[in-house]
């Protein structure tokens, strides 16, 4: 059977690509927020997932505000980069995974969750960004095959925090009922914090953001209580986006391990996000143990336990230096 190992939260802020694509990844003010990344991306070349799901929201590249689907689903077989004003992104073309995507389509509409079913759609850098942060900068391909979901966050009114979260619970569940065996890595997207126009333009609130990452980690359901306005007053006009990383926190288990977290202001005019979480529950087979990404066995179990311990040290010890 498929299982999901592990969440990814990440911002996706659009700068991040630019930097990227124009080679600015080792000025100084860039540098801050890659090297944060670094970490993750030894980790995900760990991890190897076989498919990664990217709940992320599209900003008027494959919709507009003509149609704007609360939750819509890709099951294409590749998605282009969009041209979001510049040229499309010098990033590969997103293979995806049709099988997975349609067998989620139909699990997840089976249990009332109406969505939007995507057969042709071209992503933006609220799906690249991310990509290139956990992934690097591949020049033919990426490692593994993507299924996106695309959430309305840019019209009200966007789906509530718990709408969010009991989708991830049941994208879990339409993973675990599909017969092949799979590791699943589940993307959140967005935020954290930011409003980019308006008098409040600039708004970054880390307090609230941190307590969001804390709570994120331990008490999700308390996140699920947040009201929109809250969002809007504390976290900005487009800080909203973070109820798409409960869609991610929904699909893992109840209490998971925080294996790496880091946040820096500012990059662009947003605050920086980014949150590794792993579940504990083994699956047999071809599931890899905590930390590692390696194949579990009976006689690692200790050494897997202990690797865990070792990458919550070091998370709270990057944590220490300033990046939380
Ligand atoms: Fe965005």
């Amino acid at each position: 059977m498929a299982r999901i190992i592990a969440g990814v939260g990440s911002s996706h802020v659009p700068a991040i690509g630019a930097a990227l694509d124009n080679g600015k990844t080792e000025e100084p003010y860039w540098k801050r927020v890659f090297s944060g990344f670094e970490k993750s991306k030894q980790w995900m070349a760990q991890a190897k997932p076989d498919v990664a799901i990217v709940v992320y929201n599209d900003h008027a590249s494959a919709f507009s505000v003509e149609m704007i689907p609360t939750f819509a689903l890709g099951c294409a077989a590749e998605f282009p980069p969009a041209d979001e004003g510049w040229g499309p992104r010098p990033v590969p073309v997103v293979k995806g995974h049709p099988a997975l995507a349609a067998h989620i389509a139909q699990s997840v509409i089976l249990d009332e969750f109406d969505l939007t079913i995507v057969n042709k759609m071209e992503v933006d850098h609220g799906l690249t960004v991310p990509m290139n942060l956990l992934f690097g900068q591949p020049k033919d391909a990426w490692p593994c095959p993507v299924i996106p979901l695309a959430v309305n966050v840019v019209m009200y009114p966007p789906p509530t925090g718990h709408r969010c979260y009991m989708l991830g619970k049941a994208l879990r569940k339409a993973v675990e009922s599909y017969p092949e065996d799979l590791n699943v890595v589940i993307f959140g997207t967005g935020g954290l914090s930011h409003q980019i126009s308006g008098p409040r333009a600039g708004l970054i609130n880390s307090k609230w953001d941190k307590s969001f990452l804390d709570n994120l980690t331990r008490d999700p359901k308390k996140l699920t209580r947040i009201p929109h306005i809250e969002y809007m007053r504390e976290a900005g006009a487009e800080g909203i986006e973070m109820v798409m990383w409960l869609i991610m926190r929904g699909a893992l288990d109840d209490k998971v391990d925080e294996v790496y977290r880091f946040y820096t202001v500012p990059a662009s005019n947003t605050a920086v996000g980014h949150i590794i979480l792993e579940n504990r529950r083994k699956a047999a087979g071809k599931s890899r143990p905590a930390g590692s990404g390696k194949t579990t066995t009976s006689k690692s179990k200790t050494a897997g336990k202990s690797r865990q311990a070792a990458a919550r040290k070091g998370a709270h010890r990057i944590a220490s230096k300033g990046t939380r």
